[in-house]
Formats: C-alpha cells, sequence, structure tokens
C-alpha cells in the first residue's frame, strides 16, 4: 500500500512511517519541520517539505502519487503552550488539518487515520472508553477534537479511524527515530533531561487524590502505537468503516512511580522538586482499550514500564550531544 503521512518528521509520524516501510509499504511523508526532525524521516520514504495547508502542492503529490491511505499527525502538541497561544492551535491543528482533509476528500482520497488525544476527555475518576463524555480542558485538546467533529461530519464520505492517544513514550527498536529532544515538556522528556544534563525536574502538584498525590498517566510506547497504526490501516483498507478508538495499555503510572523507574534504570540521582499545580492538568488518565482490542485484534508487546524507560533513555542519549554511549539493555 501506499501512504501519505503528515508530520512524519516528528516523533510518532516518523516512527510510524518506519513500522509501515519495514512492513514493505510505500511511505510518502509531508512535514514542515516545524517541531519535526530531518534526521526522523525514513530513508526509504519520499519526503515533501510542505505546509499541510498548502493545497495546490498537495493535490499535486495527490496527483503524481495513488495513495492509497492518509495518516495525519502534523499539529502542533504542546498543552502548556496552547494554553498562552489558543490561535495558534485553532489554526494549525484545526483550520489547516480541515483545509488537508477537505483536499484529500476532494481528490478521492477517502481513508483516513487521525491522532487525536485521550485529553479530549478531560478529568474522569476511571478507565475511559469511547463512550464517555469529552471534555476538554485546553486549547490543544480543543483543537484537536474540533477536527474530529470536522471528520463526524464528512463521516459518510469516509472510511477512518479517529486514534485517542494516551501518553506515547519510547523510541523505535532500532534507534532509528524517536521524540525531539531539544522541544517540548513532558514527563519522559524531563527525566531524562535530569538524568543526562541533571536538570532540576518540577513536578506540578503532589496534593491530588491519588496513591502518592502526584498525577497518573497511561503510557502507551511508541512500537505498539506504530502497529496499531498499521492494523488500523488494513482495516479501513478492506471495509468502509468509521471509529474512535483509545490507545493506551488500560493502566497507569504515577509521577512519582515513574521518577523512580529512571532512578532504578539509570542509577543516577534525579533532582526534583514539588511545584505548584497547573490548571489544566489533568488528574488521571487511563484508557479502557477494549474496543481496539477487539476491532483491531491488537496485542501489546513494550508495555513493561522498565523497557519504556530503557528505550526513552537510549534514544535520550543517542541523541544528545554530550553523548556518553550507554545502552540501558
Ligand atoms: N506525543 C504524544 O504523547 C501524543 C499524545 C496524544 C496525541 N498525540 C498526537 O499525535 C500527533 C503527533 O504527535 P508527536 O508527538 O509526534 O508530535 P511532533 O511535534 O513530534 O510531530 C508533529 C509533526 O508535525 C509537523 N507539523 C506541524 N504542523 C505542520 C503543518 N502545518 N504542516 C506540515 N507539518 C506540520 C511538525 O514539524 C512535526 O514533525 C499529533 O497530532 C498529536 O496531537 C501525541
Amino acid at each position: 500500500m501506499r501512504y501519505l503521512v503528515t508530520g512524519g518528521a516528528g516523533y510518532i509520524g516518523s516512527c510510524v512511517s518506519q513500522h509501515l516501510i519495514d512492513k514493505k509499504h510505500e511511505v510518502i511523508i509531508v512535514d514542515n519541520l516545524s517541531t519535526g526532525l530531518k534526521k526522523n524521516i525514513p530513508r526509504k520514504s519520499q519526503f515533501y517539505k510542505i505546509n499541510i495547508q498548502d493545497k495546490k502542492k498537495i493535490r499535486k503529490i495527490f496527483k503524481k502519487h495513488k495513495i492509497d491511505i492518509v495518516m495525519h499527525f502534523a499539529a502542533f502538541i504542546d498543552n502548556e503552550e496552547s494554553v498562552l497561544k489558543p490561535k495558534k492551535y485553532f489554526k494549525n491543528n484545526y483550520l489547516n488539518g480541515k483545509s488537508f482533509f477537505s483536499c484529500c476528500i476532494e481528490q478521492g482520497v477517502n481513508k483516513i487515520i487521525y491522532s487525536s488525544t485521550a485529553a479530549v476527555y478531560g478529568n474522569k475518576n476511571k478507565r475511559v472508553s469511547e463512550k464517555d463524555k469529552l471534555s476538554p480542558m485546553s486549547p490543544y485538546p480543543l483543537s484537536k477534537l474540533f477536527l474530529e467533529k470536522y471528520l463526524d461530519k464528512n463521516k459518510r464520505k469516509i472510511s477512518c479511524i479517529i486514534l485517542r492517544y494516551f501518553n506515547v513514550a519510547g523510541a523505535d527498536q532500532n534507534l532509528r527515530c524517536g521524540f525531539n529532544i531539544n522541544k517540548g515538556y513532558n514527563l519522559i522528556l524531563n527525566l531524562c533531561r535530569s538524568v543526562y544534563q541533571k536538570k532540576k525536574l518540577i513536578i506540578n502538584g503532589n496534593n491530588y487524590k491519588t496513591k502518592d498525590g502526584t498525577t497518573i498517566r497511561d503510557y502507551i510506547h511508541v512500537n505498539d502505537l506504530a502497529e496499531i497504526h498499521y492494523k488500523a490501516s488494513k482495516l479501513i483498507n478492506n471495509k468502509k468503516v468509521y471509529y474512535k478508538l483509545n490507545c493506551g495499555y488500560g493502566f497507569g503510572f504515577s509521577v512519582l512511580e515513574i521518577l523512580k523507574e529512571f532512578k532504578k534504570i539509570s542509577k543516577k540521582k534525579i533532582n526534583f522538586e514539588f511545584g505548584k499545580r497547573r490548571k489544566f492538568d489533568i488528574i488521571i488518565s487511563i484508557s479502557n482499550p477494549s474496543k481496539l482490542k477487539k476491532l483491531i485484534n491488537w496485542k501489546p508487546k513494550h508495555q513493561s514500564l522498565s523497557h519504556l524507560v530503557k528505550s526513552s533513555l537510549n534514544w535520550f542519549n543517542k541523541s544528545y550531544k554530550k553523548n556518553n554511549n550507554k545502552v540501558y539493555k
């Protein structure tokens, strides 16, 4: 099959592209490198440095390559920044995404996988399933939800799976691609920075009603997520479907539990302090992945926390300039 992947120089898009190429498929990547990395782009893909909003250039690509399936990853993803700059998120994630999807539909490319986020559910004190009420708490998930709604409106014209990712971590198993170590803010990245750059970790809030007072997240390894995309693409290719599926393992870890695992694996002291709660932070975010497992027959392979931490540290270490060549096994 021939895939068009937007955001394929980014963290998840590049790992999924690599996985598709490993499965002997063809991948065309569209990315403007606003947050993505050139070195992430798989060698065997074709790359176009284009903004997804540029309909003229996107049409040209559709005319040149007969695309079977589109995977749309391109977006801005910094939740904290979205609170400060909501318009930036509305423009790129919703308006540009809408322009891109309308171009796909106009060109008859109607098999679509869209990367959404579990943050559309907001705060729920339980494992969330796809039927749960949606209540995004900040502009980032709201912009992602707007684009879901655009697909809802066009669902008769397309075969589509919307994947709502929980927290993605780890890197490609052969360390060919992974997250950008210089951009963004999330716990895994900050813990890698603490280990390698001795940066102090600030934990936002330690008085939540959870087992140890810190927030809890369901982390999914990017290799498992890549396999989900592959299986989902086979499904939309074989029949006309319209699904929204949670992508997580169904269990979560607190900030302090993750910190403890980083300490154990790296054998380094991690300098941290407790900071204030942030208004937009979700307290507990855990998936109920039953629908995903049933519909695409997915079995996780990388769910151990130690594997997830080692994989993240190995990627950071490889990308970090002062590489000390340590590989965690
Ligand atoms: N990382 C996570 O934990 C997570 C969780 C939930 C959902 N998601 C979703 O997954 C997708 C990918 O996230 P990621 O972590 O790989 O982010 P990322 O920032 O690493 O990748 C996004 C890519 O999109 C590109 N891009 C952005 N705007 C563009 C535009 N207008 N035109 C062309 N390219 C553009 C960037 O250059 C980058 O390469 C996003 O849609 C995000 O909302 C990610």
